[in-house]
């Protein structure tokens, strides 16, 4: 009997993009993740907002969106797990999907690390696109260099669940503030009893009257970024929505470490002998 036959044209193989769409309407979006937008058989949306939407489809006539997954008293870590599912439904039925993600698809985001590592493990080509995120905005906006004094970022929640090290000398930067405490993953936003919660653990750190900024960026070419100093005490009840991300400038100065100092200057001089 005759070998079969190898197919001349084989099924064609699934692949996956997650590129970021970046933080502002029509001036973040990089010539990369564009391309990856049109060159797609389907694009998956997670955006920031209907008219970012709105922006996407004019690139491309199959975007479909991922924001009917998310509902009140639905965990989010259901709907991501969801988005992934999704994704991967359509790279294994061969298609080359992207998903479109506001701001940069790795940052503060999971569902693309895990949709990437899925199709990666199951043998599909998966890449990452980088876009602006609201971290670069934010330095931008508020005039901060991270390698000034250092940058610690954390997700809200996360300093009040787990015991973590927070260093007052440099920038802390934290996410997701209006959702703080929330230990459901079910909730869209929790208040100030929360963040009283919050404010009571930086106290540790920070004196009460440190001015801390609240911040939101741009999402649209027509808003100005949004920046509120206020005191560290009147966070509780500042108007905080999901999007707003709260930074602590340093509220101590660097402390010199003297043995360390003293053990380069010696190699100096030994390397000065020589
Ligand atoms: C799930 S994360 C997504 C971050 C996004 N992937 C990025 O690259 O910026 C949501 C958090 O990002 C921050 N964020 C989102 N939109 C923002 C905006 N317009 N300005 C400032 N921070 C924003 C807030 O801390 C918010 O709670």
């Amino acid at each position: 009997m005759s070998p079969p036959i190898a197919p001349s044209n084989p099924a064609p193989r699934g692949r996956l993009a997650c590129v970021g769409m970046g933080m502002t309407l029509g001036s973040h979006l990089s010539p990369l993740a564009r391309s990856h937008i049109e060159q797609a058989d389907v694009v998956f949306a997670a955006l920031s907002d209907g008219i970012v939407e709105l922006w996407l489809q004019r690139m491309h006539p199959d975007v479909r969106s991922l924001q009917p997954y998310y509902a009140e008293g639905k965990s989010r870590m259901v709907t991501y797990r969801q988005w992934v599912d999704v994704l991967m439904t359509e790279v294994r039925a061969g298609s080359n999907v992207c998903a479109v993600f506001y701001g940069h698809p790795g940052i503060f985001a999971w569902s693309p690390h895990k949709a990437i590592e899925v199709a990666r493990a199951e043998g599909f080509i998966a890449h990452m696109e980088p876009g602006i995120s609201a971290e670069d905005c934010l330095y931008a906006d508020l005039g901060i260099d991270p390698g000034r004094f250092g940058c610690q970022h954390f997700e809200a929640s996360q300093l009040l669940f787990y015991e973590r090290k927070i260093d007052p000398t440099g920038y802390l930067i934290l996410w997701q503030v209006g959702l703080v405490g929330d230990l459901s993953l079910k909730r869209f936003s929790t208040g100030a009893a929360y963040r009283q919660v919050l404010v009571d653990l930086l106290s540790q750190d920070y004196p009460l009257d440190h001015q801390v900024i609240v911040y939101r960026g741009a999402t649209l070419p027509i808003q100005q970024p949004r920046i509120h100093r206020i005191a560290l005490r009147d966070l509780p009840a500042a108007e905080l929505s999901a999007e707003e991300t709260v930074v602590l400038p340093p509220a101590a100065p660097l402390k010199q470490n003297l043995a360390l100092r003293e053990r380069l200057a010696a190699l100096d001089k030994e390397a000065s002998l020589g």
